[in-house]
């Protein structure tokens, strides 16, 4: 067993899967935190979910936490659930509303805003302006939030990340969605194992009967395999799409940055990926035609999402230790949708719950082979896995000490940063 990271790295072999220790160690889970989920953007939320003024929802980040808030000037915030005097938890409830931010332990109060407004028994020398609540940096793309709790003159770039996603996003209107149904599992794997079996359709025909009704199991980045009529219905249907300008482009990790989005049709009688084809809520933000195929993006290390005309599903990564991953699949509708009249949750949730539990049971499948003495590192497909090799390098960038400019590997004493009070919220993320 190689014994440092370093090792560790030299030990891995281009084309197989990675050594066991990367899935169950608990030191380089500790390095994924650290390198992977603290040094990226993260995906946090909705923006539906935070409407209000005060509207809040609690985010763990392995042994972090943030409070992700909307703060009285309709701005987003994500502040660190740590109390400035000694430390304690501040919000307790996973999501709710509140007008101020009151820790239980000694009632220091904080704005929604992150600044200390109150501190009693502290003394006449006191200075509430040095104690302001840490804060993340926020970000939102056509109404999905997105995090990162890098210091702020080193954030990594998601420019080009808003920039690619959000036109071919927008027309749903996830903005002015609600969520009808949120499924919450813990996933006995490591969260690099579902990333990768998100990564490849090797799997789908047999495992996915729900998801290949509507889906066909190609059009995949680093999967060649093609099929006369996949082939004609992409041809046809971007033709289709561009009529109705939503713009379809499929952007594949572009430089080594970290997203994907891409439109691709579904097949021929569906119209959503529901079980018979039909509709399973109203269409979606500005959509008119329901034949705007599916919409999927990923965004590494924690989002995959699919926008149908009717719904969108989303699927949140949090890892909770090296062999246990937290997911949370929320299925998106209109916010005007009337459930039982619209929609049956049921059947909106029908394909991709039925999925992800497949999958899930899949990964813990994986993941127990992984942790025996008779696993060893197996051969991608060149065929069809080729984008698990792309998500193996990506993620091993990260653990290289040779980071590339634009990523930032944050240490303990810098990877926390004080926004300056401002007025305008987005400006609190000091060069961003
Ligand atoms: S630890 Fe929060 S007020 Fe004392
Ligand atoms: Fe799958």
């Amino acid at each position: 067993m190689a014994t440092n990271l370093r090792d560790l790295l030299r030990s891995r072999k281009p084309g197989k899967s990675l050594p066991q220790e990367f899935y169950t160690d608990w030191r380089l889970f500790r390095e994924d935190l650290r390198r992977v989920f603290h040094g990226n953007w993260i995906f946090a939320g909705h923006s539906c979910e935070v409407p209000e003024p005060g509207d809040y929802f609690i985010l763990p980040v392995g042994e972090e936490e943030l409070v992700v808030l909307r703060d009285k000037e309709g701005g987003l915030r994500a502040h660190f659930n740590v109390c400035r005097h000694r430390g304690s938890r501040i919000v307790a409830e996973p999501c709710g509303n509140t007008r101020a931010l009151v820790c239980p332990y000694h009632q220091w109060v904080y704005g929604l805003d992150g600044r200390l407004t109150g501190a009693r028994l502290m003394g006449a020398g006191f200075d509430k302006h040095e104690y302001r609540l840490r804060s993340g940096h926020v970000r939102e793309l056509a109404g999905l939030i997105f995090v990162c709790l890098s210091p702020g003159e080193a954030t990594p770039d998601f420019d080009a990340a808003v920039a690619d996603i959000e036109p071919q996003l927008r027309p749903h209107g996830l903005d002015r969605a609600k969520v009808a149904v949120r499924d919450s599992y813990e996933v006995r794997a490591n969260w690099k194992v579902l990333v990768e079996n998100n990564r490849e359709c090797y799997h789908c025909r047999v495992s996915h009967p729900e998801f290949c009704m509507s889906n066909y199991d190609l059009g995949l980045p680093g999967d060649s395999r093609s099929d006369e009529g996949y082939d004609n219905a992409l041809e046809r249907e971007y033709a289709r799409w561009r009529e109705l300008g939503l713009r379809p482009r499929e952007v594949n990790f572009p430089g080594g940055d970290p997203y994907r989005v891409s439109r691709l049709p579904l097949k021929e009688d569906y119209l959503t990926e529901s079980l018979d084809g039909r509709l399973v809520a109203p269409l979606m933000g500005e959509l008119t035609d329901p034949r705007v195929g599916s919409l999927r993006i990923i965004t590494l290390p924690n989002l995959w999402a699919h926008a149908n005309c009717d719904y969108a599903v989303t699927t949140r990564l949090l890892p909770i230790g090296p062999e246990l991953t937290r997911v949370d699949v929320c299925f998106l509708v209109r916010e005007d949708a009337v459930e039982g009249e619209d929609f049956d949750p049921d059947r909106v949730a029908a394909v991709w719950r039925a999925t992800s539990e497949q999958d899930w049971e899949l990964c813990e499948n994986n993941h127990a082979g992984i942790k025996s003495v008779a696993y060893e590192p197996g051969p991608f497909s060149e065929m069809t896995e080729g984008s698990v090799e792309a998500f193996a390098q990506w993620y091993l960038d990260q653990l290289h000490d040779t980071a590339t400019k634009t990523r930032h590997v944050p240490d303990a004493t810098t990877y926390l940063y004080e926004p300056e009070p401002s007025a305008r919220p987005e400006l609190d993320a000091k060069g961003a």
